[in-house]
């Protein structure tokens, strides 16, 4: 698909917020166990109750269930019979990302935009009604079976959107501090990371705002390459990874192989105190990459000085790296379901603009000696 866009793409110059963006609305992971899932980011996670659909609400092939922690929204979704795009997805996919939805002001021009310069349509624009107002709803292909939604709530007033029934919960774990999506990351095949950067360019109006060739990420083992994508007031950032040649399997292409293809690597969720969050997560029963000691032995050298001691964050296994702007604690979980595919980042930005290119090598180690533990290195 790719190479059919970009033909098509060629003629049209880039011009700046043609598609203005307001953030990312929520984001839509198609699962086996929906109900089961909630729970995990309920109580693992800290979000809130927020709408369920279901055949309850007049959708009999599916349930959804919303959740919320401050600017985040997820919605799990489940098929609830067999030849249904959700199934299918899920047998081909596992537990993954369908839809990265984005806040818009126009979601029929949105639709518009990125059509005319070659995005391949997935929902024409659709108004959903009920009591509470109307949500307009559309959407485009992007890598993979993944979905970019636009979605224009401006004129809504109820829990999530019509079709959806406000969801009340006997059972509120209290939030891990979680705030907004950072950024989120996309898996594409060999040779596919330009194309899909000149998508994000062409079709979408963004701008290619860092570059990492495999002498970045590279270990002694497998190396990838990555550009990241932002829009044009930077609410929005994708950063696309493809494999790059190793000595041994790239950790993208584990992910493409398990995936059984293109998709959401990672979502990275800030907060305002990393220590306290991963802390309040760890007890909760989320895993993160083991970072050996060695790495917090040099780090200051490499950083310079931090607002924080570096006891607790080498006890949680948290990172460290400095840009021009500032610097920034990350740290990466372990896969959220079986297959070694999709993982979340926990970031906490004090300046930095970057993405930890810093860490890439420790990371990478960190990463490939679980993939050794799986047999796919
Ligand atoms: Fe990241």
């Amino acid at each position: 698909m790719p190479s059919a866009l970009t033909a098509n793409m060629m003629e049209t110059p880039v011009t700046a917020d043609f598609l203005p963006l307001m953030g990312t609305d929520y984001v839509e992971f198609y699962v086996g166990n929906g109900k089961q899932s909630a729970n995990f980011y309920k109580n693992a996670f800290g979000f809130q109750s927020i709408a369920y659909a279901g055949p309850e609400t007049g959708m009999m092939d599916r349930v959804s269930y919303v959740l919320r922690q401050n600017q985040i929204t997820f919605v799990l979704t489940t098929a609830l019979k067999m030849n249904n795009p959700i199934a299918d997805h899920v047998y081909k996919h596992g537990d993954g990302v369908k839809v990265l939805a984005l806040k818009v002001e126009d979601a029929t021009d949105a639709w518009k935009q990125t059509t005319i310069r070659g995005g391949k349509s997935y929902l024409e624009p659709t108004t959903l009604k009920d009591h509470e107002g109307e949500v307009v709803l559309s959407g485009i292909h992007t890598y993979g079976d993944t979905v970019h939604l636009f979605v224009e709530r401006k004129n809504y007033s109820g829990s999530f959107m019509p079709g959806f029934r406000k969801w009340e919960s006997r059972s509120n774990p209290t939030s891990t501090g979680l705030l907004y999506v950072d950024h989120c990351v996309g898996n594409v095949g060999w040779n596919q990371m330009n194309p899909w950067v000149k998508f994000y360019e062409e079709v979408m109006g963004f701008r290619n705002i860092l570059s990492f060739d495999d002498k970045d990420i590279s270990t002694e083992y497998s190396a990838l390459m990555s550009k990241v994508m932002s829009n044009g007031n930077g609410y929005v950032k994708f950063p696309i990874n493809e494999p790059a040649e190793g000595k041994k399997k790239s950790q993208v292409e584990e992910y493409l192989d398990f995936y059984n293809g293109e998709g959401v690597q990672h979502i990275a969720i800030a907060t305002h105190d990393i220590i306290e969050t991963v802390t309040t997560l760890q007890q909760r029963g989320v895993e993160f990459l083991n970072i050996p000691g060695s790495y917090y032995e040099t780090v200051l050298e490499r950083v310079g000085k931090i607002d924080e001691d570096l006891e607790p964050l080498q006890k949680l296994g948290i990172l460290i790296d400095r840009d021009d702007e500032g610097y920034l604690l990350q740290i990466f979980s372990k896969p959220m379901q079986d297959r070694p595919t999709l993982f979340f980042e926990i970031i906490q930005r004090k300046g930095a603009k970057s993405f930890g290119k810093g860490n890439f090598k420790a990371l990478f180690e960190a990463l490939e000696r679980e993939q050794d533990a799986r047999g796919n290195l």
